[in-house]
């Protein structure tokens, strides 16, 4: 952390009565970072020998959280506006044209509002979700859903755009797929999210492998696809709100909430997610689920 970007905003001491011990003496700890605040621990002992504590809460200056609420506000604004000018020429055209058009350019129209439909939808449900997950609102609704249901839902959602970079998805699995006690819309927005990443920063031309292994008392989905991959040093930020990496935000004007969503659904559902990447080869998103659904809180 650094000093200069926080402000302090609560301190408190401690100071131990007799008979009470105090875990260690004249230690400070580095400022960890808990639950989106920075703390700070020091101990130490008094004049009269009395050891004492002092807790530091911190909270990020202003404005900084300003700059990153205009960044955000310009990458969702970008990405509402993109697709939304594209279907306004193309509806336009169709409604000036619609008798004389050819039924092959009809098809490329209706294929680009589908399309972009599909970017407005899974930007505006990852909004809703983050505010629903940021003031603790979201619940989840489990019930019964296969493996199979679940991968279909989220093929059909991103199929118009994995067709327009000409991204074919092969699935692979190993052993039965099972049925899982999931939150289904939750799941496949999750899947969602993976396959339009690997659609956004994947390379044109080059398929997306889905796979889905069974692992002991879990199921593992892991989506692959070709790419410049993802520096060591950035890996670790990936899952973080609103974190970009510098290639990730020059493609275009992403959320940066995705892989935080895709977080925190995973983990409420008792699994867990990660990556790995091989520069200028491939780079992998995965994330479990515990197949008796026992895992996380309802
Ligand atoms: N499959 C991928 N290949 C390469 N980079 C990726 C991939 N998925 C995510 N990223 C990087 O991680 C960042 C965060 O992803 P995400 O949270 O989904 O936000 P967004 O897609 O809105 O930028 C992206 O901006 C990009 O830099
Ligand atoms: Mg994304």
């Amino acid at each position: 952390m650094d000093e200069q970007d926080v402000a302090l905003i609560e301190m408190h001491a401690v100071t131990a009565r007799a008979g009470e011990t105090i875990l260690a003496v004249g230690r400070r700890q580095a400022p960890r970072r808990v639950a989106g605040t920075w703390s700070m621990l020091t101990m130490g002992t008094g004049p009269t020998g009395a050891p004492w504590l002092l807790h530091r809460l911190y909270l990020r200056k202003k404005e900084k959280l300003d700059a990153s609420q205009v960044e955000f506000l310009a990458n969702v604004s970008h990405e509402l506006r993109t697709p939304l000018t594209a279907m306004a020429a193309a509806s336009q055209v169709m409604l000036q044209e619609y008798q004389s058009i050819q039924p092959d350019q009809l098809g490329n129209m209706l294929a680009l509002l589908v399309r972009n439909t599909r970017r407005l939808e899974s930007l505006v449900s990852n909004l809703i979700d983050a505010a629903g997950l940021q003031n603790g609102k979201l619940q989840l609704r489990k019930s019964a859903a296969t493996v199979q249901s679940l991968v279909r839902d989220a093929y059909d959602f991103v199929l118009p755009l994995l067709d327009a970079k000409h991204q074919r998805l092969e699935t692979r699995t190993t052993g039965e797929p099972p049925v899982l006690t999931v939150d289904a819309k939750r799941i496949v927005g999750v899947l969602v999210n993976l396959l339009a990443n690997a659609n956004r920063y994947g390379v044109p031309n080059e398929p997306i492998q889905l796979l889905i292994a069974n692992e002991g008392t879990f199921v593992r989905f892991t989506v692959r696809q070709k790419g410049p991959g993802i520096p060591k040093e950035e890996q670790a930020l990936l899952f973080e709100r609103f974190y970009r990496t510098s290639s990730g935000a020059a493609v275009s004007g992403g959320s940066g909430l995705g892989l935080a969503i895709v977080k925190d659904i995973v983990e409420m559902h008792g699994g867990t997610v990660g990556m790995h990447s091989k520069p200028g080869l491939t780079t992998a998103f995965w994330f479990t689920l515990p197949i008796d659904g026992s895992g996380g809180v309802a």
